[in-house]
């Protein structure tokens, strides 16, 4: 009877056993998969194809964010701190931590860094155009002071810089215009963007030299930036690549307009980026301006806007992959939907691949399930 007893005990104990161990191993195959999902990266999926990137600013590299970056991506724009305005406020003073810390954070990561941007007209200092006496610089003075600006700190990051944005949006929006009437055309011609690649290119003849602007795949507006581009390569101009900003939308650009950019400028012999990726949820082009004057005061994340915005994501990825030749670059423009320069438009908005608590979203599996 005994025996019997402790047979029965010993049966029992070993079904539980058996029991245990399928459950538990259940959950660490779960587990497994959970976190080979969450700890592959964007730039994983995509190392035979691009280098992924994300636009920075200091301040998040100090929060949680910081960690998404580096698993995810492979190179950092600085959103900001490499800006005119704030690297070089006053004409003998230059503002370096930012940049630095940016840099910093990629060498300790070991990813790649786009410097952003040497000559824009919005994020520029005034002293600039100004000379000694309050009036407009002459086009000579405004010119050394681009070289001085352009040459220190092209050298001060050489190395760790692999690519500059050297120009960025110098054309005009509208179709019946060309060049956009800023102080820069004003004072010197059509002449500083030249000027500006010649400058970087001494500087670091290493670097990979950009000319970046939005609404590229704007048939009016593209004809404009390839005429520009262009005229600069025939001209022996150091130019070696077109950013394509990528502010779009749920309703643009098209698969066609898209492939179309890709296709011009790479014709040119030039290598192609995908500089300032976001997707707004709004209709309408540039970041979610809306065409019309109508504005959305919605700052829900509604189901439809979430399938219209994987949707576009998909295909705007379908269409990189297919011109991984020509594309050598992706970068997003901020981390996730906790921050989006896009938000400051008086409503918020989820435009990128993470949500607000850094969990990828549906489009995000779109985007690496290929
Ligand atoms: C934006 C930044 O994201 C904002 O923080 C800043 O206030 C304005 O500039 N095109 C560019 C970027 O080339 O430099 C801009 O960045 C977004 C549009």
């Amino acid at each position: 009877m005994n025996s019997m007893k402790s047979y029965l005990l010993l049966l029992s104990t070993l079904c539980i056993a058996v029991l245990f161990s399928r459950c538990t191993g259940k959950m660490s195959a779960q587990n497994a998969t959970q976190s080979s999902r969450s700890t592959k990266g964007l730039k994983d999926y995509y190392k035979n194809y691009f280098t992924m990137g994300v636009a920075v600013s200091p301040r998040e590299l100090r929060t949680d964010a910081a960690k998404l970056v580096a698993e995810h991506f492979a190179s950092v724009t600085p959103e900001n701190a490499m800006k005119m305005g704030p690297i070089h406020p006053r004409e003998n003073e230059y503002f370096w931590s930012d940049a630095d810390t940016i840099v910093a954070f990629a060498k300790k990561n070991k990813m790649k860094v786009r410097g952003h941007t040497l000559v824009w007209h919005a994020q520029t200092p005034n002293w600039l155009f100004t000379g000694a006496n309050g009036d407009t610089v002459s086009k000579q003075l405004l010119l050394q002071r681009m070289k001085d600006h352009i040459t220190t700190v092209v050298n001060r990051y050489k190395g760790s810089i692999y690519a500059w944005d050297v120009v960025n949006e110098a054309i005009d929006d509208n179709n019946q215009l060309y060049l956009r009437n800023t102080a820069w055309y004003r004072i010197c011609g059509e002449e500083f963007i030249a000027k500006a690649f010649e400058y970087a290119h001494a500087a670091d003849p290493k670097a990979v030299l950009f000319y970046n602007d939005y609404n590229t795949e704007n048939p009016g507006k593209r004809d404009r930036i390839f005429k520009l581009v262009k005229g600069l390569k025939d001209a022996g101009v150091p130019i070696h690549g077109v950013g394509l900003q990528g502010h779009w939308s749920v309703n643009n650009p098209s698969r066609e307009e898209l492939e179309q950019s890709i296709k011009m400028f790479s014709s040119l012999g030039l290598q192609v980026q995908v500089t300032e990726l976001d997707v707004s949820v709004y209709a309408g082009r540039q970041g979610g301006q809306l065409i019309n004057g109508q504005r959305d005061t919605s700052s829900t994340f509604t189901a439809e806007m979430e399938q219209q915005q994987l949707e576009k994501y998909k295909m705007v990825f379908d269409v990189f992959r297919k011109y991984k030749k020509e594309l050598t670059g992706v970068t997003f423009w901020n981390i996730s939907d906790r921050y989006s320069w896009l938000d400051g438009r008086g409503r918020k908005n989820y435009p990128l691949l993470f949500d607000r608590n850094l969990q990828p979203k549906k489009a995000f599996w779109e985007v690496v399930n290929f």
